[in-house]
């Protein structure tokens, strides 16, 4: 399959990159800026992007690409960082320039390349710090804005590009045009990368694996698309456990086995451990503690369930591309099926080889794998939910009562919402509860009752978020349903707290 490659120099927009490219049908692959041009050769790329980075060309240690890379006879596109690279590296002059965020004015001038089919100007983000004050001999420029003389530039006869501004984000206008002019009119790539593609190629390749293979699902998306894929392939041969620890949704562990057991007809085999995991949790009140238990609490009982159904060859993760880069392990060409064990704090001596059937998609892809594979829409549009579950979204120690409170109240934020048509539009919405409690009436009977409080965030990628505003009216029946159908609460409370500082979980 044609691919563009893209090195990473440290931009927080690397990733973008590559997602833009792909979203055009082109694998695109992060790497390490410092990969070989040996390891290079063998991915056989159709051009080469320089991310953009937050080091200065000019001071000693900024990272630089190993130079055969410039002979390699392959179009480059430096973006940023990557542009000065090219500017530094063919002789030119980058200097510390006056600092430039935001929005920018470029006036294209010459559209027959790179910059073609965008019209005379467009706006382009900017984030930089340093800029080519003389360009290398042999370049020549394609666009400027009023600070930057050189903000595009080009080799024509070596396919080499530099462009001072980031085409990735989406503030740059018709960025994607000028990523899709690179990639495929000048590296002249196919648009080969297909999800139906991705699902045939990878089901062959799993096909071929001898052994059977342990999968644990959660419910959520990666874990059962990676079942999926897998049971394709092998069938039988594949089993998933599902661990009931009792900090579910509400009726969770119901629709779950329903699903891949009607549904899918997998070879699934749930253990109900929600006794063992609440006399762990008994009297715990601290949230690390409680994340510990719970992790622990399910390696145990994993462990447990391997060596006595085993033997299984191959342990099936969910893993996604940008928990491949995050954890470091992305070296050169991604291979569906990686072969090492000890992962997750799993015992040595199961000797589990790993299959990560999804190590190369990011998750917008992975929804569309799924869809292809028949997964419930359900399913597809429920919201991220945490790996502990309810013993982070109960404060304090995790009691059966408050666990009910929690799920019920919860269950009620997730109803209205759908109902009202919020529920698709925001990115987590849930009811947490603690232990504070506050008095009520009923009737003319006064109670004391638990406080209940209502989460509900908008963000895309969890790392910041901000708290929803939603209509009054739709708050009115959230509280007065989590009041009159949940005998313990007395007060329902609305967190106004944006991440950060404060988190989307309470714990
Ligand atoms: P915070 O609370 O850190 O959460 O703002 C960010 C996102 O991560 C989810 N989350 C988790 N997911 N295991 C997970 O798989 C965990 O331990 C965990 N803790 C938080 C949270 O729901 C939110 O989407």
């Amino acid at each position: 399959m044609d691919k563009i490659v893209v090195l990473d120099f440290g931009s927080q927009y690397s990733h973008l990159i590559c997602r833009r490219i792909r979203e055009f049908s082109v694998y695109a692959e992060l790497v390490p800026f410092d990969i070989t041009v040996e390891e290079l050769t063998k991915m056989n790329p159709k051009g080469i992007i320089f991310s953009g980075g937050p080091a200065s060309v000019y001071n000693s240690g900024a990272p630089i690409p190993e130079n055969k890379i410039f002979e390699m006879k392959l179009p480059i596109l430096g973006i940023c960082y990557g542009h000065q690279l090219i500017v530094n590296n063919y002789g030119g002059k980058v200097k510390r320039a006056n600092k430039e965020y935001g929005s920018s004015l470029l006036t294209i001038d010459d559209d027959s390349d790179l910059l073609s089919g965008l019209g005379k100007s467009i706006r382009a983000w900017m984030s930089h710090g340093d800029e080519a004050e003389q360009i290398p001999k042999n370049f020549e420029v394609i666009g400027h804005t009023e600070s930057a003389k050189a903000a595009a530039i080009v080799n024509m006869e070596k396919s080499i590009y530099g462009i001072q501004f980031h085409p990735e984000v989406v503030h740059t206008e018709q960025g994607t045009e000028i990523l899709k002019n690179f990639v495929l009119k000048i590296c002249k790539a196919k648009q080969e990368w297909t999800m139906k593609g991705f699902v045939e190629k990878t089901v062959k390749d799993i096909s071929k694996i001898d052994g059977n293979v342990l999968c644990a699902v959660s419910g959520g998306i990666d874990s059962t698309v990676t079942a999926l894929l897998i049971h394709r392939a092998i069938g039988e041969r594949l089993k998933c456990i599902f661990v009931d620890n009792g900090l579910l949704r509400l009726n969770e562990e119901k629709e779950i086995g329903e699903m891949f057991t009607k549904n899918f007809k997998v070879n699934f085999i749930k253990i109900d451990a929600k006794k063992q995991f609440l006399t762990k949790l008994d009297g715990v009140s601290d949230p690390e503690k409680k994340r510990k238990i719970v992790g622990e609490e399910f390696v145990r009982i994993f462990t447990d369930f391997a060596e006595k159904n085993g033997p299984f060859r191959w342990l099936a993760q969910g893993t996604l591309y940008p928990d491949v880069i995050e954890s470091g392990v992305s070296k050169g060409p991604a291979s569906v099926i990686k072969t090492h064990h000890n992962v997750g704090g799993l015992p040595d001596w199961l000797k589990l080889q790993v299959l990560e059937p999804l190590r190369e998609l990011y998750k917008d892809e992975v929804r569309k794998v799924a869809k292809i594979l028949g997964v419930p829409q359900k399913l597809l549009m429920r919201h991220p939910f945490p790996g502990p579950g309810l013993a982070v979204r109960v404060i304090g120690e995790v009691t059966e009562k408050k666990l009910e409170i929690a799920k019920t109240a919860s269950k009620i934020v997730e109803e209205e919402l759908e109902k009202a048509k919020w529920y698709d539009k925001v990115w987590q919405a849930y009811a947490a509860v603690g232990e504070d409690k506050a008095v009520g009436v009923v009737g003319d009977e006064r109670k004391y009752g638990n406080i209940v409080m209502v989460r509900v965030v908008d963000s895309v990628d969890a790392m910041t978020a901000d708290w929803t505003r939603l209509p009054d009216g739709l708050l009115e029946k959230i509280s007065n349903r989590i009041t009159n159908e949940i005998n313990d609460v007395t007060w329902v409370t609305y967190v106004i707290s944006s991440k950060p500082p404060a988190t989307i979980e309470p714990q």
